[in-house]
């Protein structure tokens, strides 16, 4: 399939299907936002989920948090985002349109060929102002990213659990970028999820510390079915200001190679800085020897990018079957659904509700469907990556079994109720 028309489908799917939604469509929508509808947020709560079982609760020295969005003013000047979180932009003298200038390929606005006026710096960060004294003072930005907000928590966590080096802090949440052009679908947006976890360790360790991070992320996009994903250092300018080295992964979207998750070794910059500026001690103090500000490895994930590669990856289409998304079984939003054979038979319906009501009790992610024919409640299921489906039908009135099809092999398999939560939990639990 040609990539343009996959991003549309894709696109096109994720708003028929309740996925996502542009932000403020009655109004017109809004650049660079939006919203995650009945199915998307199932999806997204299943990814952090996963994120946090994997990241954070299984492992015994990471600790999760969960900061303000909005922080004090010196969090950012502190961190370098005041002066230096800036892309460069250039404005077209015709149309008025902004764009990045290191995205351009000619010196002419890509919109109307106009002319194009001096380039700038553009802090990205959205202003905001806190309380009712609209004056210098309260002016505050919303936070680019998270993990700010765990540098700041540092002292707090090391006050309350006394924890050892090395050990990390985990965080998902909201950050806010102003894009200059926000584009590819949820790709670059101005409003994103984070899962970051700053992992706190001797600056001698760095580089084993570094590699067993980097073994980790590519256990996690192994656990997600993405495939191909590069890892590309960064070089040069590039590189953030923070970073002594950092790899970025990259993964082929319908729109082109680019970058899904970084890892860097932010050394001890940032505790520094916030040393320096709030004249607190961030040191950390060992049980023997002298304390020292702990270096940092840092991976990151954004969590729409990762929701764009799964439907991406797992989007599947052909002649006979139409569209079929082969999420990972932990991700898709639902995990069964059940069908009675005919909507108008209060026998098959009595019977179904009752099989429907045992399993979720099980299994809570489970949807009923009871419009139009078998088939095409099979293609509404696979269009949203359901897993199983289980049919009623008259035979199990007589035989107290049930018709499983399974989404991926199309197989379908007689099962008898009384074995069919256990059947269907050893299924989704491999
Ligand atoms: N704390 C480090 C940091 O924020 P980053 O590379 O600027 O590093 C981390 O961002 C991750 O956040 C990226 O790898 C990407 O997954 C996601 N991300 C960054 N900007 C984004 C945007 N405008 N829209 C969607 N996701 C974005």
């Amino acid at each position: 399939m040609h990539n343009e028309q996959k991003m549309e489908k894709i696109v096109s799917l994720a708003k028929r299907k309740g996925f996502i939604y542009p932000s403020s469509l009655i109004y017109g929508g809004i650049a660079g936002f939006w919203d995650y509808g009945p199915l998307g947020v199932e999806l997204k709560r299943n990814l952090e989920d996963l994120w946090w079982k994997t990241f954070v609760s299984s492992i015994p020295n990471i600790y999760g948090l969960d900061a303000s969005l909005v922080m004090n003013r010196k969090v950012w000047e502190a961190s370098g985002h005041t002066e230096g979180f800036a892309d460069p932009t250039v404005i077209c003298k015709e149309c008025g349109k902004s764009f990045r200038a290191d995205h351009l390929k000619e010196n002419k606005c890509p919109d109307c060929g106009g002319g194009l006026g001096d380039e700038k710096q553009f802090n990205m960060m959205f202003e905001t102002r806190v309380g009712a004294t609209q004056d210098e003072d309260s002016k505050t930005y919303l936070r680019p990213e998270t993990a700010q907000g765990i540098f700041v928590n540092f002292k707090n966590v090391l006050d309350s659990f006394s924890p050892k080096i090395p050990f990390g802090i985990a965080q998902i949440g909201k950050a806010f970028r102003n894009e200059i052009s926000p584009r590819d679908f949820v790709f670059r947006s101005r409003e994103f999820t984070q899962m970051e976890i700053e992992y706190f360790i001797e600056e001698k360790n760095w580089e084993k510390e570094f590699e067993n991070w980097l073994e980790f992320m590519r256990e996690w996009i192994e656990a997600l079915g993405l495939k191909g994903v590069k890892e590309i250092e960064v070089l040069g300018d590039d590189l953030a200001h923070y970073s002594k080295k950092t790899i970025d992964f990259e993964y082929e979207f319908p729109f082109g190679e680019a970058e899904l998750y970084g890892l860097a070794y932010r050394t001890d910059y940032d505790l520094k800085k916030h040393s320096e500026k709030s004249g607190e001690d961030l040191s950390y103090r060992p049980v023997e020897g002298e304390p020292f500000i702990p270096h940092v490895i840092e991976p990151t994930f954004g969590v729409d990018r990762t929701i764009l590669a799964l439907l991406s990856e797992h989007y599947n289409e052909n002649e006979e079957r139409g569209i079929w998304l082969s999420l990972p079984y932990k991700l898709a939003p639902y995990k069964i659904a059940v069908f009675p054979l005919l909507r108008n038979k209060p026998e098959l319906i009595e019977k179904a509700q009752s099989i429907f009501a045992m399993l979720k009790k099980n299994i809570p992610e489970i949807v009923w469907d009871d419009n139009g024919n078998v088939g095409k409640r099979y293609r509404r299921q696979d269009e949203i990556g359901t897993p199983f489906c289980v049919t009623v039908d008259f035979e199990t009135l007589e035989d107290s079994a049930v018709t499983v099809r399974d989404r991926d092999t199309m197989e379908q398999e007689r099962v008898t109720i009384e074995n069919l939560a256990e059947y269907l939990n050893n299924k989704l639990n491999v």
